[in-house]
């Protein structure tokens, strides 16, 4: 992190002041150890590989942990020529391309492919995840002057309150164990009249959910350790390979691949055969290691939304499920 980024920063348990000590190596104004204690409670925290971690690695995203340094570039527009992320990213959002002056909170990055896109609005970009994830995200983004990220939890997140203009939070809602709780820690980040953005998987009838969305192996894959479950996805996949190519040519091809346990993306997304192998190594290990996945249905949402009490409420199915947005009220409601 950089010093000047502290202000961004409070204590997760009383939201006081944090105060940066026991910098152990600097470069530049940026922190590469230290410690961030609070002033009110004394609460330590430490900032590792350039990190402030109030979270420890070991918890129930390390699956995610493993998913995101393993493939730390796959997504990237920067990596892949592809505008997959970008076009989400704008498309959802419906926000400008220009954001300078702005504060965004992205919540869940991954390795931060979204990041990277919300940083070439120009406004500061506030990224957390509760993996380890974060490291990836800090080898591609870390060293943008207008990035600070941060290993947190969204229900204990280090950041003040009513300060961002704009939250965004894509594919982590069904990855919690308790998603309305997760939704409704988001919108008090806002300020007045600021944007909240949010994606989740939406549930499909059972027999899909069984067939198509692995729910029938998840109970035992889920509990594998992370990179037992990857090295066998990583072997699989790449066996597969040449029948999933075939099948991709029949109709609903791509449903049956998925229901083999191959996420093959043909046809869907244009990147060579190589990255599409990629995806699909990422994506089942995604699709069979997350601990916690449970879709939700639009009324759902819809009904999270105006419980948060946000106007200009929009719910509705795209891109990666249902999405939804919504507005903070204004400050004299
Ligand atoms: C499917 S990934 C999505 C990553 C990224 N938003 C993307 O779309 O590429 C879900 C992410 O949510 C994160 N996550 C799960 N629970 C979380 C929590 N309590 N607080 C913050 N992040 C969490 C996971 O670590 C994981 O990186």
């Amino acid at each position: 992190m950089r010093e000047c980024h502290l202000s961004l920063l409070v204590c997760p348990e009383c939201q006081a002041t944090l105060a940066l000590s026991q910098i152990e190596s600097g470069d530049g104004d940026r922190v590469r150890s230290g410690t961030l204690t609070c002033v009110s409670c004394q609460a330590a925290f430490p900032i590792i590989d350039h990190i402030p971690r109030f979270v420890s690695s070991d918890n129930y995203a390390r699956n995610f942990g493993l998913e995101w340094t393993r493939h730390a570039r796959t997504q990237y527009d920067s990596h892949s020529g592809a505008t997959v992320s970008e076009g989400r990213f704008f498309k959802e959002t419906g926000w400008p391309r220009d954001l300078a002056g702005e504060h965004i909170l992205e919540v869940g990055s991954g390795s931060g492919r979204f990041t990277e896109q919300a940083a070439k609005t120009g406004a500061m970009v506030v990224s957390f995840d509760f993996s380890f994830a974060v490291e990836a995200n800090y080898a591609s983004n870390g060293h943008k002057a207008n990035v600070l990220i941060v290993q947190a939890d969204l229900l204990k997140m280090p950041l003040r309150r009513g300060f961002f203009d704009k939250l965004y939070c894509f594919g982590v809602l069904q990855h919690t164990p308790d998603v309305r709780r997760s939704f409704l820690s988001l919108p008090p980040m806002l300020k007045p009249c600021g944007d909240l953005c949010v994606d989740v998987y939406s549930k499909k009838v059972w027999w899909v959910e069984l067939l198509v969305k692995g729910r029938w192996i998840r109970p035992l894959t889920r509990h594998l350790p992370p990179h037992v479950l990857y090295a066998l996805v990583n072997r699989y996949v790449r066996l597969m390979w040449p029948l999933a190519t075939q099948i991709n040519k029949l109709p609903l091809g791509m449903h049956i691949n998925l229901a083999l346990l191959v996420a093959d993306y043909r046809g869907h997304f244009d990147l060579s055969e190589e990255m599409l192998k990629e995806w699909a190594i990422l994506d089942t290990f995604d699709l069979l290691s997350a601990y916690y996945d449970q879709p939700q249905t639009v009324q759902t949402l819809q009904q999270w939304f105006e419980e948060a009490g946000l106007d200009d409420i929009r719910v509705h199915l795209g891109f990666n499920g249902i999405e939804g947005h919504g507005k903070a009220p204004q400050a004299d409601r």
